[in-house]
């Protein structure tokens, strides 16, 4: 017998994205799942109901699939009360927001649900094809850049016209990570002066083989400003204090400014002061792509542009979710890529092998607990769940860029584009 598999439409309000396209669904099916998707699931990225029937799937008006389904495809963590029409010992996998859903994992674990959450996917590279943290943050760096583009009252380019000289936009970007470097090739594409910072030491030549600057100052002695999983590190008071000191100085000068800094498990971290964005010139633009997380500007509302001495403050809420095509497209493949990996085809079903390192990252709840190292502790302390984010592959270790804050050099190398979408 098949593998019952069901695609949830997402409940969320502004969720726009489907766990699976049409593409996903007949590769599904090939793989020897039998294919459910409710209704509606794909209309907000532009896909049909007609669409995924003729890829293979069955298009269900009522929710009575779900008790009769093995594994369940979402974007977010379903509706608490969905979790009763689950059947018992079925697998989500969903990006269920662990960090901030404690209540939610008691759920799944007394429901009998085993539950995979996506976002904890190892950067390991054989995960790297189901990374949706990946897939995701490189087109909300794209689209950052577009929506502050679309509120700046100046062009980007230098423009050289008979009616004068155009001055190109000089943009900042803070956090240079998977979206920072998609939001600097974006902006220089466009033609924008472009700099960056990060306070891992790593991300400097990154930056650089995209032609833009990189800004940043020295860790304290000993340290590289990542964990051994390649992510940043809660940096010291001096040095969040030296950091500040630059940071003001440089985004005096900017136009706009891309905030992308976080850290994981952790509300992000305060970069760009409200006393600095006085220091900004009126029109200047900062989009907040850190603001699901707290923001990197406190000036910054989840949902809504806010606009303090004249700059706007953009805080988008689910920017990725703003290309619902691309990435509703990409996100599907990072699922079934997923459940490629632990399909048995002779068998018909998939194998969740909880030896395997990527199982071991992901699985949330398994047969009515919570197993994941990470949020077991939480549920037995009054702290903030300190899940670690599975092991990474570790960037090659550059030296910190010099002992006083510096501006360098934009490297003469070409933009290297394609560098930004994923890491090796
Ligand atoms: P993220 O989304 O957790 O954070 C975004 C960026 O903000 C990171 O570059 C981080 O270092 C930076 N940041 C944090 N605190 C900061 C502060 N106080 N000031 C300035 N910057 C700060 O990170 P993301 O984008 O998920 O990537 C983290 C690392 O993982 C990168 O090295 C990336 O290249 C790597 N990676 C590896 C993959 C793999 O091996 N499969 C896949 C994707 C990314």
């Amino acid at each position: 017998m098949s593998t019952k598999l069901a695609v949830l439409k997402d409940g969320k309000t502004n969720e726009t994205r489907a766990a699976a396209s049409p593409e996903t669904v007949k590769k599904l099916v090939s793989l020897g799942c039998s294919v459910t998707i409710e209704a509606d699931a794909g209309k907000k990225a532009g896909f049909t109901n007609k669409e995924y029937e003729e890829a293979g799937a069955v298009v269900a008006k009522t929710a009575a699939f779900l008790k009769e389904s093995d594994i369940v495809l979402s974007v977010n963590a379903p509706a608490p009360i969905r979790l009763k029409s689950f059947k018992k010992g079925a697998t989500l996998i969903a990006m269920l927001n662990p960090y901030d859903n404690q209540k939610a994992l008691d759920s799944y674990a007394k429901a009998g649900i085993e539950t995979m959450s996506m976002e904890l996917m190892p950067r390991i590279t054989r995960a790297q094809s189901m990374d949706v943290l990946s897939s995701q943050s490189n087109l909300a760096g794209y689209k950052a850049v577009l929506d502050a583009t679309a509120e700046f009252g100046r062009a980007l380019p230098m423009m050289m016209t008979a009616a004068g000289t155009i001055a190109p936009a000089k943009v900042f970007v803070m956090g240079a990570g998977v979206a920072g470097l998609q939001a600097i090739a974006t902006a220089k594409r466009l033609g924008a002066v472009v700099s960056a910072t990060d306070v891992r030491a790593a991300a400097g030549e990154q930056v650089e083989s995209l032609g833009a600057s990189f800004v940043m100052v020295e860790a304290d002695e000993g340290e590289s400003g990542e964990t051994e999983g390649g992510y940043a590190k809660e940096m010291s008071e001096d040095y969040q204090k030296r950091q500040a000191e630059l940071v003001a100085q440089h985004i005096a000068k900017q136009d706009i400014v891309i905030c992308t800094a976080l850290i994981p498990g952790r509300p992000a971290p305060e970069l760009v002061s409200k006393e600095m964005v006085t220091r900004m010139a009126p029109g200047s633009v900062i989009v907040d792509l850190a603001v699901e997380r707290g923001g990197n500007c406190p000036l910054s509302k989840l949902g809504k542009t806010v606009i303090a001495n004249g700059v706007k403050i953009i805080g988008y809420d689910n920017v990725p979710g703003r290309l619902p095509a691309n990435a509703t497209e990409l996100y599907a493949r990072n699922l079934y890529n997923f459940v490629e990996a632990f399909f048995d085809r002779e068998a018909k079903k998939a194998v969740f092998d909880r030896n395997d390192e990527i199982i071991q990252g992901v699985q949330l709840t398994y047969k009515g607990a919570i197993v994941h190292s990470g949020f077991v502790q939480a549920k037995t302390s009054s702290k903030k769940p300190a899940a670690k984010k599975p092991t990474a592959k570790k960037p090659a270790a550059k030296k910190p860029a010099a002992k006083k804050p510096v501006a360098k050099k934009p490297a003469k190398r070409k933009a290297a584009a394609s560098k930004t979408g994923s890491k090796g």
